[in-house]
Order: C-alpha cells, then sequence, then structure tokens
C-alpha cells in the first residue's frame, strides 16, 4: 500500500526505469488531483501514434501498480492535450528532478501560494510579522516595534491579517477610536465594487505620543457584525466576465496599494496569522514583503514546520527568491544568565535549518553576509526579543503601550528595531 508521500519517489524510480521512452516524448505532465491520484497527461499527437501510445500506457501500468490507490486503471489514468499549457490549467507546475521534459503540477483544494513569491513592491517597505506557531510574542513585537519607528518619526501604516484571530487593533488603539471597518469588510465588499466606499473609514491612528503617526487598519470595524459570515467570503477570488477570475491574495494587494496611496506611510508593518495558512501564505509570499521577520522560540516544535516550509521552497525551486528576505527573530528570550546559551542553541537550529539552502559562495562574494553560523548579519542568525515581566499578560497591550517608556522598549526589543531602522534605510526597488 502507498502513501501520499510516495508518490514522487516512486513515480521518479519508474520513469527513470523507462527514461529512454520518457526522453521521446516532447512533455510529459504528471497530474496528482485532488484526491492525491496521479495521470499521465501527454501531448496529443501521442494518442495517435499506435506505438507510442501503447509504451505510454505500459510505463503507466507499471506506475499505477506501484501507487495503488494513489492511481487510476489504465483507461482513465492517461489524459491527451494539445499543448502543455492547456494541460496545465493555469496552474504552476515544477520539474520531476532529473528530467527536462517531466512537469509535475498538484491540484489543491485552496489556493495555496506558498511557491509563487511576489518581487519586492517597489516603494515602502513592506514588513511581514510571521510565526509557524502562535503565542510567541509576535503581536507585541510588532506593536513595541510601531510605537519606536513613530517615536523616531516615521509614518508607520499597521496591518492587522492575524483575520481569524484579530487583537492587535484592539491592542494598539482604545475602543473609541476603533475605526467603523476593517480588513474583512474591504474584502468582502470589494467582491460587489463597494470596497472603495469603506477605505477612508477602515483606519485611524492611534493615541499614543509620538512624533510621527501609527496608522492602524484592524481587521475588523468597532462593530465585528456578522463577522464570521464575512470571514467565510474573504478568500472569495473575484470573477470578471472580461479580466477572468483574481485571487484573494491579489485583491489584499490592491487593497495595502490603495491604502498606501492615502496614506503615505515611510514602513508598512503586517501582522500576519501563524502557521501553514492560506492568510500567512499570502502575507508571506504574495505581497511582495521586503523583509519577513520568523518568529521562534527554543523547542522542536518551531523547527518542524519551518522545515516543512523550506523543503516546499526548495522543491518548487524558489528557496532563493525568498531567502534573503527572511529574518530569524528569538521570541521570550530569557532575561538572566540563560540568555546566551539560549540563543545560540536557537542560531544552531535555525542555521541547521537554512544550511541545506546555502550554497557556496566565494568569501566576499555577498556583501551583506556569508553562509557562517557564527555571522551576526546572516538571517538565521536571530534578534533577540527579551522575556520581559511587564510586557507579560496582566495589562492591555494599549495600557502598556501608553505607560511605556523608551529605555524599557530598548531594553526589551532593541535588536529588532535597530534591524527594521537599518532596513528603513536600505535603498528600496524603483
Ligand atoms: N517580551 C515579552 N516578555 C514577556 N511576555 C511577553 C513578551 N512579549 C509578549 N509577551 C506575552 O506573551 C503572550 C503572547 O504575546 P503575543 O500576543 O504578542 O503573541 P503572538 O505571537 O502574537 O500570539 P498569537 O499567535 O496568539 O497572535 C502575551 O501574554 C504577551 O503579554
Ligand atoms: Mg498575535
Amino acid at each position: 500500500m502507498t502513501t501520499f508521500d510516495q508518490i514522487l519517489p516512486i513515480t521518479h524510480e519508474v520513469l527513470t526505469a523507462h527514461c529512454d521512452k520518457i526522453a521521446q516524448l516532447e512533455w510529459l505532465v504528471i497530474n496528482r488531483d485532488l484526491n492525491g491520484r496521479v495521470r499521465f497527461i501527454v501531448p496529443e499527437r501521442c494518442e495517435a501514434d499506435d506505438a507510442q501510445r501503447t509504451e505510454i500506457e505500459g510505463i503507466y501500468q507499471v506506475l499505477a501498480e506501484r501507487l495503488s490507490p494513489h492511481a487510476y486503471p489504465v483507461n482513465a489514468g492517461i489524459l491527451y492535450e494539445t499543448t502543455m499549457e492547456e494541460s496545465l490549467h493555469g496552474a504552476k507546475a515544477f520539474q520531476l528532478e532529473g528530467f527536462k521534459n517531466v512537469w509535475i503540477v498538484d491540484r489543491l483544494a485552496n489556493e495555496s501560494t506558498w511557491e509563487t513569491i511576489a518581487e519586492v513592491a517597489s516603494g515602502v517597505p513592506r514588513i511581514v510579522f510571521f510565526s509557524i506557531k502562535g503565542g510567541v510574542g509576535r503581536s507585541t513585537a510588532l506593536a513595541a516595534s510601531a510605537w519606536a519607528l513613530a517615536r523616531a518619526g516615521k509614518r508607520v501604516l499597521v496591518m492587522d491579517l492575524d483575520l481569524e484571530s484579530p487583537g492587535l487593533s484592539s491592542a494598539l488603539l482604545p475602543i473609541d477610536r476603533q475605526p467603523k471597518y476593517g480588513i474583512t469588510d474591504w474584502l468582502v465588499e470589494d467582491l460587489v465594487d463597494n470596497g472603495n466606499v469603506i477605505l477612508s473609514d477602515m483606519y485611524t491612528t492611534s493615541n499614543l505620543t509620538t512624533a510621527g503617526e501609527i496608522y492602524l487598519v484592524p481587521a475588523h470595524g468597532n462593530d465585528p457584525g456578522e463577522y464570521v459570515s464575512k470571514l467565510g467570503r474573504v478568500w472569495m477570488p473575484k470573477v470578471d466576465t472580461k479580466m477572468g477570475a483574481e485571487p484573494w491574495s491579489a485583491r489584499l494587494t490592491r487593497l495595502l496599494n490603495s491604502l498606501e496611496e492615502h496614506i503615505r506611510p515611510d514602513a508598512v508593518l503586517i501582522d500576519s496569522r501563524a502557521g501553514i495558512d492560506e492568510v500567512a501564505a499570502a502575507c508571506v509570499t504574495d505581497l511582495g514583503a521586503h523583509t519577513i521577520l520568523i518568529f521562534a522560540i527554543q523547542g522542536q516544535q518551531t523547527w518542524t514546520g519551518y522545515r516543512a516550509l523550506f523543503s516546499h521552497w526548495q522543491q518548487r525551486g524558489v528557496i532563493t527568491n525568498i531567502r534573503g528576505r527572511l529574518q530569524l527573530v528569538a521570541g521570550l528570550v530569557p532575561d538572566d544568565e540563560r540568555r546566551l546559551e539560549y540563543l545560540a542553541a536557537l542560531r544552531a537550529d535555525a542555521y541547521d535549518l537554512f544550511a541545506d539552502t546555502y550554497d557556496y559562495v566565494e568569501p566576499g562574494a555577498i556583501s551583506e553576509w556569508n553562509f557562517e553560523e557564527v555571522d551576526d548579519n546572516a538571517p538565521h542568525t536571530p534578534l533577540p526579543i527579551r522575556w520581559n515581566r511587564g510586557w507579560y499578560g496582566l495589562l492591555s497591550l494599549q495600557q502598556r503601550m501608553v505607560q511605556v517608556d523608551e529605555n524599557e522598549v530598548q531594553s526589551v526589543y532593541g535588536e529588532l528595531i535597530e534591524f527594521l531602522n537599518r532596513s528603513l534605510t536600505q535603498e528600496q526597488p524603483a
């Protein structure tokens, strides 16, 4: 009996055993459907050519027997298409290792976009706060960062995209300052071309005393309304008879572009959802993030999820498109003598995660960082956030931010803030 993870290795083995015949095909698509069953899609010409058709059927037969139940009977397992492009139906394919003419296409029930990595957006830097596990201090770090940047005179746009468990908004704004609408409302209104009507009612400034401003776009408005019903619709693609379907992540990018145009911020901080989740995929890969802060705390549970993501990026050949934008952040670092040990262990684990993706480069070939474990500027070297009694629970974040003082923020979040300041002063793509 075969299970899902054996599909690609077995396919590779069977095709390798028949590589001379496979090499004669113009292209071959291995279609892994929604139920995880495999079909071949081959050029239409092969159907008319008896000899070639028999050969392909023979290879599929061998594969189907090995993959069962992840395959079809041979009479239902092979499809013929005029061009490879048509066979994909807009999905993205990736090459089967070792074969120049064999492509895998994976049909998923959700619109997962982890492997399509947008170019860094031009203009103001978008900084995403992401973590594989929840409860690691991500939103608190974002609030403190927004405060510190605004304190230094910057206009900071904060997006609460943790739509399924919103909270940052109530943390940075007192109840009476919450705007009428939030991101969820816009995503629903946009489906009926009503998004722009609410745009100026979906952000307000924070009442914290800073030289700059914090503009906060919450997940929902002061009255969440029928939040569950709205949330169930935010993922909808927008269908236009002329333009086709616009995926929801493209709609979200459109929203962010409009907000940036209205607010003209110096930085955008985005609180992503935790985990390998669709909203997180949009934040990490689709919004053209300049920097993606990946939060980690010591312990195996952090690395299992990050490893799954990294191996996906590697398999799809896109890891180098995103690697340089990632930056590890260590949450909840002990505020005592265990601190150095904690950070060293975290860096070693993070290095293990990144090491496979570091190709060999000559010393000096990259100016900012090299690929050594002890490199302080490499993405795997964690920026520490100290555990601090004052930041733990009890007070609401809003009350905390009102009382906070510069020295305290510096002592807990100093390295992260310094990193953000450096990122903001780097040259942006035109
Ligand atoms: N530097 C810190 N020192 C001590 N406690 C902290 C610190 N930062 C955050 N906390 C506490 O840790 C808890 C989780 O923080 P926070 O809500 O910021 O995490 P999160 O990663 O955004 O979680 P979620 O996944 O639920 O969104 C809160 O109780 C918060 O008060
Ligand atoms: Mg949070």
